[in-house]
């Protein structure tokens, strides 16, 4: 099977590029990522070494830009798109909806369309919770949820979802939507909640904490998530969405303890600071159509995966570094300004 995998050097599309070719022989990815701010080849150093050439290819590019796509799928005869590509993080979002708008909505029009015309047999788009909007106390979203996105990020990707699920209605053409919950895990860039905290945390600085920190998150360690795409790719059905979650609900505010207690930092460095705008209380999933129909399931606790990944990044202070150099501090700088 050969995959034109998009956004294949974040923090997602990188995990599954690493799993792909580790768990299918007969598998060939071709990657297509703009290297934006979030986009970092290195992720994939390790691929590039054991299968450039061969069972990997990089191309650099937007996927706005059809006649590089349509050039893609015919060399390498491509038997399906992942969509990973976008502009993820709600508080850019809020300071700056543009490039929101133009990749996550034109630019994922475009590949549409491309794929759909070359005759691509089948289409993954990879989307999220925040679509659903948010929850009260109790309940989880279900595929049936109505869209009611609260930032221009979610609004941008709702609306990427329902151009794919009319190009389904409209053409027949086989899609299928997965929708997942907070991912963690490595190579998430860290201006997310997790590494944020990690980071700052192990320098003694302030961790700044949105509104009263029991805002609600449903984590999934991002392995779960790529299985969960993996299952999509593999045995989703046409026209489908399906739901993925990690069953690990925790304010954030736990979140941040948990991070403090593991690294023996005082919780005197935590700041409660102005909440984010229009800030969704609560996310939760309920996953049970995927796991009936494509046999998905959790396998990390998130005790098990925060230790992972917390050793990660400990490990790994050298990547941090590098990905923070661009306009990472440009963004810090102006968002939390004297909040910390
Ligand atoms: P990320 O920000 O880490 O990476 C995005 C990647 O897309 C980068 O490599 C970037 O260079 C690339 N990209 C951006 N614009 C592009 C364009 N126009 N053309 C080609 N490449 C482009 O994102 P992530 O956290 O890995 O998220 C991946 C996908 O999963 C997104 O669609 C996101 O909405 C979705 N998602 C994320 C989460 C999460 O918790 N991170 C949860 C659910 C769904
Ligand atoms: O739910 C899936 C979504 O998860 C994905 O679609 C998004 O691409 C991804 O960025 C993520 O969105 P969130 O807004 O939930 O993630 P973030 O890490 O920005 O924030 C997680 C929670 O932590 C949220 O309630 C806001 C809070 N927060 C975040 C930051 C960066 C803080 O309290 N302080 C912070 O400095």
């Amino acid at each position: 099977m050969r995959v034109l995998v998009t956004g294949g050097c974040g923090f997602i599309g990188s995990n599954f590029i690493i799993h792909m070719l580790a768990t299918h022989q007969d598998m060939t990815i071709v990657n297509l990522d703009k290297l934006t701010y979030a986009g970092n080849l290195g992720n994939l150093a390790g691929v590039r070494r054991e299968h450039g050439g061969t069972r990997y290819v990089f191309a650099r590019g937007d996927i706005a830009n059809a006649e590089l796509v349509a050039h893609l799928i015919t060399v390498h005869k491509v038997d399906a798109v992942v969509n990973f590509a976008a502009e993820t993080h709600v508080d850019r979002s809020i300071a700056d909806a543009s490039p929101f708008i133009q990749t996550n909505i034109v630019g994922a029009q475009a590949l549409l369309e491309t794929a759909r015309t070359m005759g691509v047999p089948r289409f993954v788009h990879v989307s999220t919770d925040e679509v659903y909007g948010t929850l009260g106390p109790e309940g989880a979203f279900s595929e049936e949820t109505p869209l009611a996105p609260n930032s221009p990020y979610s609004a941008s990707k709702a609306a990427a979802d329902l151009l794919v699920r009319a190009c389904h209605e409209t053409y027949g053409y086989d899609t299928v939507i997965t929708r997942c919950s907070n991912n963690y895990g490595p190579y998430q860039f860290p201006e997310k909640l997790i590494p944020l905290m990690i980071g700052r945390a192990v320098n003694d600085e302030p961790l700044p904490v949105y509104g009263d920190g029991k805002n609600v998150r449903d984590w999934i360690h991002v392995l779960d998530h790529c299985r969960g795409v993996e299952l999509a790719l593999l045995k989703g059905r046409a026209g489908e969405v399906y739901n993925f979650g990690g069953a690990a609900e925790k304010p954030n505010i736990e979140v941040v303890k948990t991070i403090l207690a593991a690294l023996g930092k005082p919780e005197s460095l935590i700041r409660f600071v102005t909440d984010r705008p229009g800030h969704d209380r609560r996310y939760a999933m309920d996953f049970s159509k995927a796991r009936r129909e494509l046999g998905f399931a959790p396998s990390y606790d998130f005790t098990r995966g925060m230790a992972e990944t917390l050793a990660w990044y400990l490990e790994n202070a050298a990547w941090v570094e590098d990905v923070k150099s661009g306009n990472y501090a440009r963004f810090m700088a102006a968002w939390y300004g004297e909040r910390v």
